[in-house]
């Protein structure tokens, strides 16, 4: 597939379905060809919770794109997040037989479907098995053993699964909007490739993507992910403590929020008031702006204190020299970074996917990371670095759903109208 061949990604979001419609050009950047952007509906915390009302929602957010676009999708790369997503690390070896000839790709291929080869409980499906590192003969770190001379390789794989009735019901809704399904990914392994830049990747650092109903985690460290998890938290935590905190109406709760709310609430001066429509009162009520900012800031804590372990279980924190890169939608939050600088002691920042062009503006910010996460990672995978065409490959073994042409792999999508 060459460079300019357009792709849909579609994200599944507790709070939002997007879905964009894109291509490569020169250079490796993305080309923002249209987008379509609904209210989600039948997804919770990240997983389907209602077949009907996500299939009807995917469908108006296709439509949309395809308007936009001006294309007509046929396939899509897909989005999964949930707590159901799970991660491990496991090593393959294989012996290279031959003393005197150097290891061959065919050799790597072994020892990467060594590594590959886990045994899984019949309800988790393989959804990534990326490559950290290989060893040669005892040398750690090599990143390209190919050529090189040794008898012993090891490759150390990270792995991502799913809940198999989880993957199931998405690739359900988005059948059942007559798309295939061409890639199921893993929404914090696309948010953090497309948000972390590669010197960040190397030194050490945590990608967190706080949407509204949950916070997905990556950690890498020297160059590749090693950690990856789903929290079942968000900004629609936030905002349902906003409603018990103040007693007012969601929509009500979630405008406080994302007009008044801060992160630090001492950054907030104590006598400025707002007024809100509270329940139960015709007329608006004065609320203090810093009571607002209190409550948001008690359960942005909790998320980050959440994602901390999540950094813990990769190693330490003291590991992720780059810090922390938050994306999602929560990130619009005023004082985010600062807050989470000042309880962890580590850089952060907000992520946004770099080097957009076309109608990019319908896409930006950081709620389109983990979108165009799933959107680069399908151009990325159709295009070598040599520009020629990827074949699609099944994952060795096949699927254990049989339904999934790849699952976290790659995609196609588009025909013209
Ligand atoms: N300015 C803002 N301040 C605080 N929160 C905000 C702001 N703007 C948006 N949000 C919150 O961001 C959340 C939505 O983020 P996002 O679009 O990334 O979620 P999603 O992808 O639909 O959901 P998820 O990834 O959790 O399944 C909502 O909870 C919303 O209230
Ligand atoms: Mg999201």
């Amino acid at each position: 597939m060459a460079r300019g061949t357009a792709i849909a990604a579609i994200d599944l979001g507790s709070t939002k379905i997007a879905t964009i419609v894109g291509d490569t050009a020169e250079g490796g950047m993305l080309r923002i060809l249209g987008a379509g952007v609904v209210p989600s509906a039948g997804i919770e915390k990240g997983q389907i919770s209602s077949i009907g009302q996500a299939t009807a929602a995917i469908v108006a957010s296709i439509e949309k794109a395809e308007r936009a676009s001006g294309t007509r999708i046929l396939s899509a790369g897909v989005s999964v997040s949930g707590a159901h997503l799970a991660s491990l690390n496991n090593r393959g070896i294989v012996a290279v037989p031959d003393a005197g000839r150097p290891i061959s790709a065919d050799d790597a291929q072994r020892v990467i479907d060594a590594a590959r080869n886990v045994s899984l409980k019949s309800n988790r499906e393989l959804m990534h098995a990326l490559p950290r590192f290989f060893v040669v003969d005892g040398q750690d770190r090599v990143s390209d053993p190919v050529g090189m001379h040794g008898q012993r390789l090891d490759v150390e794989m990270h792995i991502v699964t799913g809940g198999v009735n989880a993957l199931q019901n998405v690739m359900k809704c988005v059948e059942g909007a007559n798309v295939q399904v061409e890639a199921l990914i893993a929404a914090p392994v696309a948010t953090s490739a497309a948000v972390l830049d590669a010197d960040e990747q190397q030194e050490g650092v945590v990608s967190i993507d706080i949407g509204g109903g949950t916070t997905d985690i990556a950690v890498h460290l020297d160059g590749a992910i090693v950690h990856t998890a789903a929290l079942p938290i968000g900004g629609s935590h936030v905002t349902r403590d906003l409603v018990a905190g103040l007693r007012c109406p969601f929509m009500v709760a979630e405008q406080a929020k994302t007009r008044y709310g801060a992160a630090i609430s001492t950054t907030v001066p104590s006598d400025e008031t707002v007024a809100l429509t509270a329940f139960g009162q015709d007329e608006r009520r004065e609320v203090h702006r810093r009571l607002i900012a209190e409550i948001v800031e008690a359960r942005i804590e909790e998320i980050l204190s959440m994602a901390l372990v999540e950094v813990q279980r990769a190693g330490h924190v003291g590991a992720i020299s780059a810090g922390m890169v938050i994306s999602g939608g929560t990130a619009e939050l005023e004082g985010l970074t600062a807050l989470a600088e000042a309880r962890t002691g580590l850089p952060a920042r907000i992520g946004q996917v770099p080097e957009l062009y076309g109608l990019a503006d319908q896409v930006a910010g950081p709620a389109y990371a983990s979108s165009l996460g799933v959107l680069r990672w399908m151009t990325d995978a159709l295009i070598e670095p040599n520009g020629q065409p990827v074949r699609l490959r099944m994952p060795a073994g096949g699927s254990v759903l049989g339904l999934v042409r790849g699952v976290g792999r790659l995609g196609r999508v588009f025909l013209p109208q």
